[in-house]
């Protein structure tokens, strides 16, 4: 496994990371302990959770996945110091006035919350779900900082901010001397590039945060299951597929059927691979629902697209206005 740096930290993390929002929402626990087991026997040390998976599910009260790791971590006897564990804080876990967001009170209950289902005294990497625009930056840096200092958080994240929020927490973090982002969690794939591409890839890049995107399979659209005049496929996830089911995106999938053809492979490998060949992208965090799933993503791994293919690929799916329309 060609583990690289997780940006300018000493940390190595696997060139994927397994995301487990799905887990007690499309798998139950024992299958997610048998999805975790084979991920990390194949030399996957990357785990990717967050304190509101799978709340949104009825009658979950939300910390399932994060349970689900705990429990697993334990009953497989799984070294601590293998794994790197990435969770998250800013959504609602309760009702109270305080049980959200960014502030000093809730990221310090939330963390304490996160290590007792996680069963552990620490966690790799601790992230910012989203912002909260009630809060100043400088007292979640500040919080997240002090966690450092205590041994309870190793690195801390942003996931979905914009890149002058991203800028801004950088600039706030250097102003005090307060520990800053290291990685950044973006909603990434190649029918949603705007949105890292236009701005925040710089940032990144300039300034050696970790890119972990997340739905680099665009939540099943790119593994080429969804097809046109044919049933939706058996999935949690299939009734919010419609919506990118458009011709355009139906065409993307042909056009890598041909280049998976060429590579032996699979449209979900071509998505992964397209990824993965772009030196700016750490580890792209993916999701599966069953051990097939995770094998067949894992041989993205094997897969090296040629610069006329990416580059074919970007042209499908560029962003960009045409200057000359
Ligand atoms: N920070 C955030 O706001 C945020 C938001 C979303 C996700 N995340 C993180 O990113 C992780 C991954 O996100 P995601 O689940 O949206 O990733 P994704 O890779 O875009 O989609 C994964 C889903 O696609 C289907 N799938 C995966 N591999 C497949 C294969 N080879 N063949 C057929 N179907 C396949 C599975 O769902 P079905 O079997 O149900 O089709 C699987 O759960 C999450 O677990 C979470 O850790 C973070």
């Amino acid at each position: 496994m060609d583990y690289r740096k997780l940006g300018r930290t000493g940390l190595k993390v696997s060139p994927l990371c397994m995301g487990t929002m799905q887990f007690g929402w499309s798998l139950n626990e024992a299958d997610s302990h048998r999805v975790l087991s084979a991920t990390f026997e194949a030399g996957i040390n990357f785990f990717d959770t967050a304190d509101i998976y799978s709340r949104w599910v009825e009658g979950n009260p939300g910390g399932v996945s994060e349970t689900f790791i705990g429990n697993w971590m334990k009953q497989a006897k799984i070294p601590r110091d293998q794994i790197v564990l990435a969770t998250k804080v800013r959504g609602t876990m309760g009702k109270g006035a305080n049980d959200h967001g960014l502030s000093r009170v809730h990221i310090v209950n939330a963390v304490e919350a996160s290590l007792r289902r996680l069963q552990t005294d620490y966690i790799d990497l601790y992230q910012a779900h989203w912002t909260d625009d009630d809060t100043p930056i400088e007292e979640t840096l500040r919080a997240f900082d002090d966690l450092v200092q205590q041994g309870k958080a190793r690195y801390v994240g942003a996931s979905n901010y914009s890149a002058w929020e991203l800028m801004q927490a950088l600039w706030v973090s250097d102003k005090y001397n307060l520990v800053r982002f290291d990685s950044l969690q973006p909603h990434y794939n190649l029918i949603h590039r705007d949105e890292f591409e236009r701005e925040l890839r710089a940032v990144c890049k300039t300034y050696q945060i970790a890119v972990i995107p997340y739905s680099p399979l665009a939540g099943g659209f790119l593994t080429g299951k969804y097809r046109k005049n044919a049933p939706l496929p058996a999935s949690q996830r299939a009734e919010g597929r419609k919506r990118d089911m458009t011709e355009k995106n139906l065409a993307l999938i042909a056009d890598m059927e041909i280049v998976a053809r060429r590579h032996n492979a699979t449209v979900s490998q071509i998505a992964l691979a397209w990824m993965l060949a772009d030196p700016v992208i750490t580890s792209p965090i993916i999701g599966a629902t069953s051990i097939e799933q995770l094998n067949e993503n894992l041989g993205a791994l094997r897969i090296n697209l040629g610069q006329g293919e990416v580059d074919s690929l970007n042209n499908m799916t560029a962003w960009k206005i045409d200057e000359d329309e």
